[in-house]
């Protein structure tokens, strides 16, 4: 199939809790993006329940499908693809968009290709500035993962670093949790940092100076129990200071990366990248380093489909559809992706 700037492909998102469906076309031209979040119907759980978010998917995904298709102004016939999530996520959530996906497909008779999650992440950059200067490094900071990643070029990444324990939005989420002051997490200590002093505490900045990769559940540790020895501290402190920590470390070594690979540009990506302490941290160093800091959109940080469409655009063109018997895999990795480097070898 030739995979060109005027192919169609529908992404479908549904690997934790939000229903998302999106049409982008040629990789990076976003016709619609929908996002249905379930985070009102969680809420009150203080975290994501698969079997609720299974059930919430299942009623959602139609009408989502069919408002991203509208929202396009394209008729179902127009769609070169189905694109779909197929890992890693939430056995029973990843289930209802990877079915729907392959119906989709069937029923027009095109071309399915399965999608990492976590791959389609790099992309989100790459749709809100179509311009992005490479070689990158991309930090993708989500509730599940902590990575630094190489990308030489769109559809080329290796790995750098990642966490050796808990991912960065992890944290922020059971700090919040423990502080009792609002779900989601990372929005809650956000929001209370702006009100705390970010020096008040000197929390530990975890392996600062080893390697590229992160650490952070001492620094969870260091939070609970400072806050059991100290009754009456302020939580805006505290959430002010443990989120200093974070993004410090998150910083230092994105710069570090930076360095080490001769990056023209960093890119955020994940929920976390949402965080204003990051963002501002973040744009300030790489300026003063002379690296281009892109900053997605909040829309384009969480979970969305666009970047799934986007993804599924690329791994179309370099390595073909997937078949119709593909699962759902929940454990699935991030495997460095060379196709392109081999390539142009070749040529
Ligand atoms: O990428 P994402 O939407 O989904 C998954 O990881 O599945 O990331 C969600 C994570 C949560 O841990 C949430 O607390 C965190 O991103 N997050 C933030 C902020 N907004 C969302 N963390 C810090 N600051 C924020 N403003």
């Amino acid at each position: 199939m030739q995979v060109d700037e005027g192919t169609v492909v529908l992404g479908i998102e549904t690997s934790c809790d939000e229903t998302a469906a999106a049409v982008v076309m040629g990789g990076t031209d976003v016709l619609s993006s929908v996002v249905s979040s379930q985070i009102d119907i969680h809420a009150k759980f203080g975290g994501v329940v698969p079997e609720v978010a299974s059930r919430a998917h299942l009623e959602l995904i139609q009408p989502v499908v069919t408002e991203a298709i509208d929202a396009a102004g394209i008729v179902p016939e127009r769609i070169d693809a189905v694109a779909v999530t197929v890992g890693p996520g939430l056995m029973g959530a990843l289930l209802v968009g990877v079915s729907a996906a392959k119906a989709m497909a069937y029923g027009l008779n095109k071309p399915l290709v399965g999608v990492n999650h976590l791959e389609a992440h790099l992309y989100a950059g790459l749709l809100d500035d179509p311009h992005l200067q490479f070689p990158a490094v991309v930090l993708l900071v989500s509730g599940g993962n902590t990575l630094l990643l190489h990308m030489p070029a769109p559809g080329e990444y290796s790995l750098l670093g990642a966490t050796i324990d808990d991912a960065a939005g992890e944290a922020f989420d059971k700090i919040a949790r423990f502080l009792d002051i609002g779900y989601p997490g990372g929005p809650a200590i956000d929001a209370a940092a702006t009100r705390g002093n970010r020096t008040s505490i000197d929390f530990p900045r975890a392996m600062m100076h080893d390697g590229l990769d992160f650490s952070f559940s001492g620094l969870k540790t260091a939070v609970i129990n400072h806050v059991r020895k100290n009754p009456d501290v302020s939580s805006d402190d505290v959430a002010a200071s443990f989120q200093a920590a974070v993004v410090d470390v998150l910083v230092a070594k994105t710069m570090k990366a930076a360095r080490q690979v001769e990056a023209r540009s960093i890119v955020l990506g994940g929920g976390v990248a949402a965080n204003s302490q990051l963002r501002a941290d973040m744009t300030a160093a790489g300026e003063a380093e002379g690296f281009a800091v892109a900053l997605p959109s909040r829309a384009m940080c969480t979970d969305n489909a666009a970047m799934i469409a986007a993804a599924g655009w690329y791994r179309l063109r370099d390595h073909g559809p997937s078949t119709l018997d593909i699962g759902a895999v929940p454990n699935l990795a991030l495997v460095a992706n060379t196709v392109r480097t081999n390539r142009a070898a070749h040529r």
